[in-house]
């Protein structure tokens, strides 16, 4: 089957790939010509794991190719879909449906014959009827099938995930368009994969449902951490104590510094403005959205109570950027609203992610880039994980020690364990487990030094600054 994806971001990219090579013949098409020049070039700009192997064995095997005009992409296609951004929108964080409506403009002025159009974009319930009336006003001698199948992908596992689906949602008002999607996604049928078959309004729903329920997971869990530092509970315990209840499930209870992302905290933001528009407050996600907020620039003063909340001239040294590993996306990502509030502490920053360094450098201004962890905590008076990269996973502190001017950890993913930690002579606090809440004074206001004491910090003489 002959088919076009529009945008080759993270989820056409990923989806155009994976259709070529369910045996489809695929045309991307982007309207941003680097990313088609280097996408023909070989070169993928951005990371998402296997992708890069992925689109250069459809390449290679002609199934896949790449181009900036539509006309040509659809040429000949039964099937298009539409991957585009749907952003927050600037002003009032309804969902940007400017790209949107463009491609649907553009596929009107290349329709030929029958052709589904597919939203695998998350848009706001009744987008798909906009989509179709925009096509059918401008080309109302042309035979449509509009379709909602929003897509599920996480990036980091993005083309496991979108070959291995928990199900495949497809909102659908049109029998021919059925047969269609079945051809498509005639593999994942073969494996089993459940389909569930919805009107076009419930599926553009349930992807805005399903992302908002998992952002108040975390945040319900984030707020127990909260309890759990106050009360002298592990978050982590607790976090296993309710997830084995099959009612609950373990996934998405981790206790961190707050959802950020390309997804959850828009989607979160769209969902509030289309429900206040239909007069149905969403009480629960207002507070989801309050709570999170508040929580990513609080995680600063973890950083601080290490030093009596004084930071000016302190230096910071912030391991991993984006918003989670395996990907360089730093949309909305945690660490952003983490290192503006250590600035306005007055502390000097020094960054190191594995493959985010070149998107911060977009978003992230007066922060030292350093090539790697040991690189980047080169006399940093603390070291704070804020994404768990598998390169933090097992650091070396004996070394991290040496180079540190001051042995302080703030482990916001609690990878390690509060009692190595302290078995290796450093000051570590982490989220919601009070065991490791260890106040250490190592500086008074005034910026005189004072040694932390064994009784301040339960930690041994290694404790001591760096001079
Ligand atoms: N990123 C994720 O993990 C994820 C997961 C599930 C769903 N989604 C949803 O999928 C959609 C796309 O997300 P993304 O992260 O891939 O976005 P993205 O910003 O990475 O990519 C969008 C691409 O569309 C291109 N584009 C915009 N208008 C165009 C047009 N008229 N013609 C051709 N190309 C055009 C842009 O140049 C860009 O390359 C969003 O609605 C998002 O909410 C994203």
């Amino acid at each position: 089957m002959k088919i076009a994806m529009i945008g080759t971001g993270y989820v056409g990219l990923v989806s155009g790939a994976c259709i070529a090579d369910f045996g489809h013949q695929v045309t991307c098409v982007d309207k941003d010509a680097s990313k088609i020049t280097a996408l023909n070039a070989g070169e993928i700009q951005i990371f998402e794991p296997g992708l890069k192997e992925l689109v250069a064995s459809n390449v290679r095997q002609r199934r896949l190719s790449f181009t900036t005009s539509l006309a040509d992409g659809l040429d000949g296609a039964a099937a298009v879909f539409i991957a585009v951004g749907t952003p927050s929108r600037r002003g009032d964080g309804h969902a940007d449906l400017s790209y949107v409506y463009g491609a649907a403009r553009e596929i009107a002025a290349a329709l030929k014959g029958f052709t589904v159009i597919i939203t695998k974009s998350t848009v706001p319930v009744g987008t798909g009827d906009d989509v179709e009336r925009i096509i059918r006003e401008l080309r109302p001698d042309v035979d449509i099938a509009v379709v909602s199948n929003p897509e599920f992908l996480r990036e980091g596992a993005a083309i496991y995930d979108f070959k291995h689906p928990d199900r495949i949602v497809i909102g659908i008002e049109d029998e021919r368009a059925k047969a269609a999607m079945t051809e498509i996604y005639r593999p994942l049928f073969l494996n089993h994969a459940p389909i569930l078959y919805t009107g076009r309004r419930t599926a553009e729903l349930i992807k805005y449902a399903a992302n908002a329920f998992l952002a108040t997971k975390i945040t319900f869990i984030n707020e127990i951490a909260d309890l759990c530092e106050r009360v002298g509970a592990d978050v982590q315990e607790v976090a296993r104590g309710i997830g084995l209840d099959n009612r609950i499930g373990s996934k998405f209870l981790h206790a961190g510094p707050g959802f950020g992302g390309s997804c959850f905290p828009k989607d979160v933001r769209a969902l509030i403005k289309t429900a206040q528009d239909y007069d149905v407050p969403m009480r629960i996600l207002e507070a989801v959205e309050g709570v999170n907020d508040t929580r990513k620039r609080a995680m600063a003063r973890k950083v601080s109570a290490a030093f009596a909340g004084v930071l000016r001239g302190k230096t910071v040294a912030i391991l991993g950027l984006t918003f989670k590993p395996n990907t360089d996306d730093m949309r909305e990502a945690p660490s952003i609203p983490l290192i503006m509030a250590l600035q306005d502490m007055g502390a000097k920053v020094r960054v190191h992610d594995p493959e985010g360094m070149q998107q911060a450098k977009q978003v992230l201004a007066n922060v030292t880039y350093c090539e790697g962890p040991y690189d980047c905590v080169e006399d940093a008076d603390a070291a704070v994980i804020v994404t768990e990269w598998e390169q933090f996973r097992a650091l070396d502190f004996d070394r991290l020690r040496d180079l540190m001017a001051c042995p302080v950890i703030v482990d916001l993913r609690n990878i390690y364990r509060p009692e190595d930690m302290k078995r290796l002579g450093f000051a570590y606090t982490c989220v919601g487990r009070s065991s490791a809440f260890q106040p250490v004074t190592v500086y008074v206001p005034t910026g005189q030094q004072v040694r932390p004491s064994a009784e301040t910090t339960g930690a041994s003489s290694a404790m001591a600054p760096r001079n």
